[in-house]
């Protein structure tokens, strides 16, 4: 599986990246949570697997609407953020510090989710399908998946190949070639502060909406649903995101 392998998001990556989480703004994160919650009718007391979580963007909201929100993440600065706000705005977050292909739940929760670009870390593209088939498991009988990533047709229809932002005094450029045999963004991520530069080579596997389809359905998964937008708009190569859902059969032996 390559999970002893160091892969670039188990280097300072993350906590090098964790100011672009502000740069999301909070109408957008409201707007998802509050997609999530009526898609995968999650009333109070369910429980939700937020697989990973990061800072817990997702995760917080859902907390706050008392859904039993299970975090899992392998940024170790991310959990302990996560952790603290939730103990700030008195809720209760459970936090695992683990790689997305080595959870081991079984039937234990009502729905979960892969969100916010996610997905596609992995050197050997099985390591994706495996993430995919531990949400399955972790999943109860009837419950549900929602797969929230990037739209590689829109990728390939708006691909640019440098930009840079900056928040907070932090530069970041972004230099990128597509690997078309692989399907593969590769980039080199600068990020430059007081004179100080740190880069980062960044492979991500992106996917079109008809190839999750099918590893949603090698998976398990029935009742596939796709969507470019919380407002359940169509996906097509203008839309950045796609949002696939699945459900876990009731009566299922895998
Ligand atoms: C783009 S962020 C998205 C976080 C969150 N889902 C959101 O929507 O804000 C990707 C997250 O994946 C985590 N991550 C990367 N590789 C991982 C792995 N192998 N196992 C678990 N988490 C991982 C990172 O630490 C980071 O928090």
């Amino acid at each position: 599986m390559g999970a002893r392998q160091q892969g670039w998001w188990q280097k300072n990556f993350f906590p090098d990246f964790r100011p672009l989480f502000d740069m999301i703004s909070p109408r957008q994160t409201n707007a998802e949570a509050r997609y999530i919650i009526e898609k995968m009718n999650l009333r109070p007391g369910r429980k939700f697997l937020d697989c990973p979580c990061g800072i817990g963007r997702i995760a917080l909201p859902l907390a706050k609407k008392g859904i039993r929100v299970t975090g899992v993440d392998i940024t170790t600065s991310y959990l302990e953020e996560l952790q603290s706000k939730a103990k700030r705005r008195g809720l209760k977050i459970e936090c695992i510090e683990r790689d997305m292909r080595l959870i081991d739940f079984n039937e234990k929760f009502d729905a979960a989710g892969n969100l916010g670009t996610s997905f596609g870390y992995f050197e050997n593209q099985s390591d994706d399908l495996l993430t995919l088939k531990k949400a399955y498991r972790a999943l109860k009988p009837g419950g549900k998946f929602l797969l929230h990533v990037t739209n590689r047709d829109w990728i390939i229809a708006h691909f640019v190949p440098r930009d840079w932002s900056e928040i907070k005094g932090l530069k970041v450029i972004q230099k990128r070639t597509f690997d078309y045999e692989k399907s593969i963004i590769r980039s080199t991520w600068v990020f430059a502060r007081d004179g100080r530069e740190q880069d980062y080579q960044v492979d991500i596997r992106v996917y079109s909406c008809h190839e999750i389809i099918k590893m949603f359905a090698r998976t398990g998964f029935v009742d596939i649903q796709t969507f470019g937008t919380t407002t359940d708009e169509p996906i097509d190569r203008n839309q950045r995101m796609m949002f696939i859902f699945g459900t876990r059969p009731k009566a299922s032996g895998r």
